[in-house]
């Protein structure tokens, strides 16, 4: 997994798949339109069995080949495993298909894909003989009124036609027309035979595909440890596939390796098991002569003597413990802050990706001081970070004081930010459950380190690049605190507005302070992040809806929430979704409200995303 100077969100990405889900990463959309899990329009991104074709000349249109032609595609549903192709056109002016020469639609039935029976089919210019056939040729037959009443099949009026539901054992994979037979079709897609043809939907006719197995595998190195490589028992050609675990699932739907069927992600254990004794390692001298020997256990012991120390100052006040690294540790775990190993660049500096001694990855942050602060100073706002210790914050594991700027030392995250995920090609991953999920974590990570830090943190720049999410999907708040090592006396305070453009609470403005009820503003922010998939500031929507709060409130005013929802969530959601949707919505709105007193507190705002989570899994019982 070696680090490739990459841009930011493609290593995260990457990283995403190759650290957690083994099976290929969801393709990138074809012009505007997105291309789900297991579609694939190339070989490295889908499932190759599910292969289309985005033609990006054609202004991004994804087209469907069928053995001896190609059907453009109008649309996609992920979550029903359906697509809906335009059938072939007729020649113009005659009743005859275009493509007749290559006798009409037919599947490769090897592929994947068949044609569902919510098509219904009109075989046109039809030879005598087929009426004797057990379709419905009759004069009253359907297709009669469809070629009567449509001016696109005018030149079918008076031709011997049948109606049929499609669907039958061979009409799941062709719809054949030949010179011999029926030389034209029109096919659609759930019918009413109620309402006349000037009513009608475009023609079109819907696939289904079949969900994809598990990935195939080399050896145990392609599946990680959520899943075994073995052979495939519905194959006899030696095909091995990443089986996983007992407990968990593979999700042919998100394409996500062996996740939790009650979670979001996939269940591997974490990568940081915590610290080794790395320092021990120090001890271990090469001895070459008595004098040198001698002048090196005395600088070696008084480098333990600092650390303990440290140490001692860090750990007083019974947090977890936290370690003290040297210059020299930090320096070769992040191979001299090498650039390949730079992972971002925050508000508060930037974070190297490092290797411990032990192999422990972690994140490395260095700290921006704003103005100088002595270094006891620094050591005890790292010793109130390190105290805060819960599930849904990125655990810091130590710090470094002896280089310019103090080193902080963080388990390693690896599954990149909420924002990459919600603006990157694996938006599809987040459906609606697992976005509740990562909203209901941070905002409990929020509560933890406004209600049970002592003193209470405020984080000062929510948002949704500092959600890390983990290989489970889990959200996890970073960059916490951190405002605390940088100044907080008030003559910078005007100078240097904390916090970022599109997530700061509009009464910071009035006052020049940040409260917790700060951090609940930006989290709303965050929230309607989750609810819409678009970004917190974004100049190409129209001038008054640059900021997503205001856009977004004035929806709410004019009460229609529901048009910013991201169309992949509202897609194929039940009525109940729909619903708790909407909830969040208000929730969201409800942490934006002008006046601070008016915000819920962040311990309100977990209570209503539980709740909002327990009528859907409640609902999903019957
Ligand atoms: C019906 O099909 C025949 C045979 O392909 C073709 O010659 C004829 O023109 C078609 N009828 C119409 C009305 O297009
Ligand atoms: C169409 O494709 C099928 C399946 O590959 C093949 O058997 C058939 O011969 C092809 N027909 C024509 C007319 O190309
Ligand atoms: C054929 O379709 C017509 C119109 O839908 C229907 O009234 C008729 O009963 C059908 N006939 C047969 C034999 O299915
Ligand atoms: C065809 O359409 C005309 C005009 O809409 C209508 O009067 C006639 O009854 C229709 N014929 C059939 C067979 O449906
Ligand atoms: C098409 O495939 C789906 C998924 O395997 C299956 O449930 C359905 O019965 C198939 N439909 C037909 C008409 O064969």
């Amino acid at each position: 997994m070696a680090a490739k100077p990459l841009p930011l969100l493609l290593a995260a990405v990457l990283l995403t798949y190759a650290v957690c889900a083994l099976s290929l990463p969801p393709c990138p959309p074809c012009g505007s339109t997105p291309v789900p899990y297991p579609l694939s329009t190339s070989p490295s991104c889908g499932d190759p069995a599910y292969t289309i074709r985005c033609a990006v000349a054609a202004g991004g249109t994804l087209f469907f080949d069928s053995s001896n032609n190609t059907y453009p595609i109008t649309s996609i549903s992920a979550t029903t495993q359906r697509l809906t192709v335009a059938p072939s056109p007729f020649v113009p002016n005659t009743c005859v298909a275009a493509d007749l020469p290559s006798n009409g639609l037919q599947l490769n039935p090897s592929a994947p894909f068949n044609i569902t029976s919510s098509n219904t089919i009109f075989y046109l210019n039809c030879s005598e003989s087929i009426l004797s056939s057990p379709l419905n040729c009759t004069s009253t037959s359907l297709c009669h009124v469809y070629s009567n009443g449509s001016n696109s099949a005018s030149d079918c009026i008076n031709t011997p036609c049948c109606a049929f539901r499609a669907g039958g054992s061979t009409t799941s994979y062709r719809i054949r027309v030949r010179e011999a037979g029926c030389r034209a079709y029109r096919s659609f897609v759930n019918l009413d035979y109620g309402l006349p043809v000037s009513q009608w939907p475009q023609p079109g006719m819907e696939l289904q595909w079949l969900l994809p197995a598990e990935p195939t595998c080399g050896g145990q190195a392609d599946c990680g440890s959520g899943s075994t490589c073995g052979p495939d028992p519905n194959s006899n050609r030696g095909v091995n596939r990443c089986f996983c675990h007992s407990g968990l699932q593979w999700d042919p739907v998100s394409g996500l390796l062996c996740r939790d069927p009650d979670g979001c992600g996939n269940n591997r254990t974490a990568l940081i098991a915590g610290l080794g004794s790395g320092l021990g390692a120090f001890l271990v001298a090469s001895v070459i002569g008595f004098l040198v020997y001698k002048h090196y256990r005395r600088i070696k012991e008084e480098q333990e003597r600092l650390t303990r120390e440290r140490e001692e100052i860090l750990n007083s006040g019974g947090g977890k413990s936290a370690k003290i690294f040297t210059g020299k540790q930090i320096k070769k775990a992040t191979n001299s802050f090498a650039k390949d190993r730079l992972l971002g660049v925050g508000g508060y500096g930037e974070v190297y990706k490092g290797i411990l001694e032990d192999g422990t990855i972690v994140a490395v942050k260095c700290a921006k001081l704003g103005n100088t602060k002595g270094t006891d100073q620094v050591l005890n706002e790292v010793r109130i970070l390190c105290q805060v210790n819960h599930k849904s914050l990125v655990g810091l594991l130590g710090c470094c004081v002896e280089l310019e700027q103090p080193l902080l030392v963080y388990e390693y995250v690896p599954n990149g930010t909420l924002l990459d995920h919600l603006q990157g090609p694996s938006r599809g991953l987040l459906s609606w459950t697992c976005r509740l999920s990562i909203a209901r974590a941070t905002a409990e990570g929020l509560a933890y380190l406004h209600f049970s830090a002592v003193p209470p943190i405020y984080h000062r720049d929510v948002k949704s690049s500092n959600i890390l999410l983990d290989e489970k999907m889990n959200g996890k708040v970073s960059d916490f605190g951190l405002s605390r090592l940088a100044h907080t006396d008030l003559s910078h305070i005007s100078t240097c507005a904390q916090g970022t453009l599109g997530y700061l609470d509009p009464e910071y403005y009035r006052n020049y302070q940040l409260t917790d009820k700060s951090d609940v503003y930006s989290f709303g922010v965050v929230l309607l992040e989750l609810l819409t998939s678009q970004k917190a500031i974004d100049f190409n929507r129209p001038p008054d809806d640059v900021n997503l709060a205001v856009y977004v409130q004035r929806l709410v005013e004019e009460e229609k929430i529901m048009e910013c929802a991201d169309p992949m969530l509202k897609e194929g959601a039940s009525t109940l979704e729909l619903e708790t949707m909407k909830a969040l919505g208000f929730l969201a709105v409800g942490c934006l409200e002008e006046r601070r007193q008016n915000r819920p507190s962040m311990k309100e705002v977990v209570e209503e995303i539980e709740y909002i989570i327990s009528i859907t899994t409640a609902k999903s019982v019957d």
